[in-house]
């Protein structure tokens, strides 16, 4: 290809090399990267996009009209490396006939991995028990001394039985979990697998043990766990989100946290992200926060940087992609 006809890609991040050494080798690309581990400034995000063809982006880069304009219309593609796509406005880009790839499916097994992982340390309180023994609060073993909660004999509660709400609950069934319910838009036949109970909403967030979101954030997920969904959960619940921070209504959950409403919260997931280090949820013993790292194996994240790459590249060449959002 001429340098005149190389197609512009602005990437918004030092992304994994699986995926950078795919679009270097494409030799079709005139690749412009922010080159940094930290997420590019506004001001540079519409500087970088400006006439470009493809843009790759993060779940942290907020695609709305403003950066659609900015881009003009050379744009053809944006590929996210995530499967979450509530950072991309999607009316905008589609009314502007743009195609959008994703990431599905290769980063389920871990985030569902993480999740369990995040649910057994929320419920048997690893936290807080490494920190006893780092300070000096171990001083002999005591019957009632770091409880929790099991999963054997329990009713778990997925929110979003999808592609990883049911990569959770297979991983939990095997722990002896009596109990299987789920709640979406429409029941689904895969969740015969799991035994999945499909439950409106509030039998859920009643009879769950476990409560654990794995929904996608939309408009009718935005704040769906709030005051009044907290006060129905028993006292004794454990409350798991891996989806997405604006799922959840944070004052209502420190709420809800700090009065004994619920046992207590992992999330992967916070808003806003980072959760600054003064926010009432991290004086709590009782809620364990993660950086947002559902996907973070180094092979996931190769493989999600490679499928990013090949969406791209598909996108800009308007072959079929490995990976396009139905918009
Ligand atoms: P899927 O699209 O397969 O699943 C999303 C699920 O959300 C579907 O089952 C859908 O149900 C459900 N849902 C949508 N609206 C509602 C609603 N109003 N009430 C209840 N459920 C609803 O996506 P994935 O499983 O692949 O990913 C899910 C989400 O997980 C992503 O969107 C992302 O936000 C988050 N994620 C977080 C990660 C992390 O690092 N913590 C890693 C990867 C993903 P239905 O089918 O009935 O519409
Ligand atoms: C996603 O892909 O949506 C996650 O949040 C990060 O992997």
């Amino acid at each position: 290809m001429s340098a005149q006809q190389m197609l512009k890609v602005f990437v918004t991040r030092r992304i994994p090399q699986e995926g950078m050494k795919i679009l270097q080798k494409a030799g079709m690309c005139n690749l412009s990267v922010w080159d940094s581990d930290e997420p590019v400034p506004r001001a540079e995000l519409l500087k970088g996009v400006a006439g470009a063809h493809g843009l790759l982006c993060l779940l942290s880069d907020k695609i709305d009209a403003e950066v659609l304009d900015a881009a003009g219309p050379n744009l053809k593609v944006i590929s996210t490396l995530s499967v979450g796509f509530d950072h991309l406005a999607i009316d905008e880009i589609k009314k502007r006939g743009i195609r959008v790839g994703y990431t599905p499916d290769v980063l389920t097994d871990a985030t569902a991995e993480l999740t369990v992982a995040l649910l057994l340390a929320t419920a048997r309180r690893l936290p807080e028990g490494v920190e006893e023994v780092k300070n000096g609060g171990w001083s002999t073993w005591k019957p009632l001394w770091l409880c929790g909660y099991g999963l054997s004999g329990s009713t778990v509660g997925v929110i979003g039985l999808g592609r990883i709400g049911l990569a959770i609950a297979r991983r939990l069934k095997p722990f002896g979990v009596k109990r299987l319910l789920y709640t979406g838009r429409q029941p689904k036949p895969q969740a015969q697998e799991v035994d999945g109970e499909y439950v409106p909403l509030d039998t859920l967030v009643r009879e769950s043990d476990f409560v654990v979101v794995s929904c996608s954030l939309t408009p009718d997920t935005q704040g769906l766990c709030n005051n009044n969904f907290f006060s129905k959960m028993k006292k004794t619940s454990i409350f798991i989100n891996t989806s997405r921070g604006a799922v959840v209504n944070q004052e209502d959950l420190f709420k809800a946290l700090s009065s004994g409403q619920i046992a207590a919260a992992g999330l992967d997931v916070t808003t806003p992200e980072p959760l600054p280090t003064n926010h009432p949820l991290l004086t709590l013993k009782n809620c364990v926060v993660l950086p947002h790292i559902g996907s973070a194996t180094y092979s996931t994240r190769g493989i999600m940087s490679e499928l990013t790459a090949n969406n791209l590249l598909t996108g800009l060449t308007g072959s079929e992609m490995p990976s396009e959002l139905k918009l």
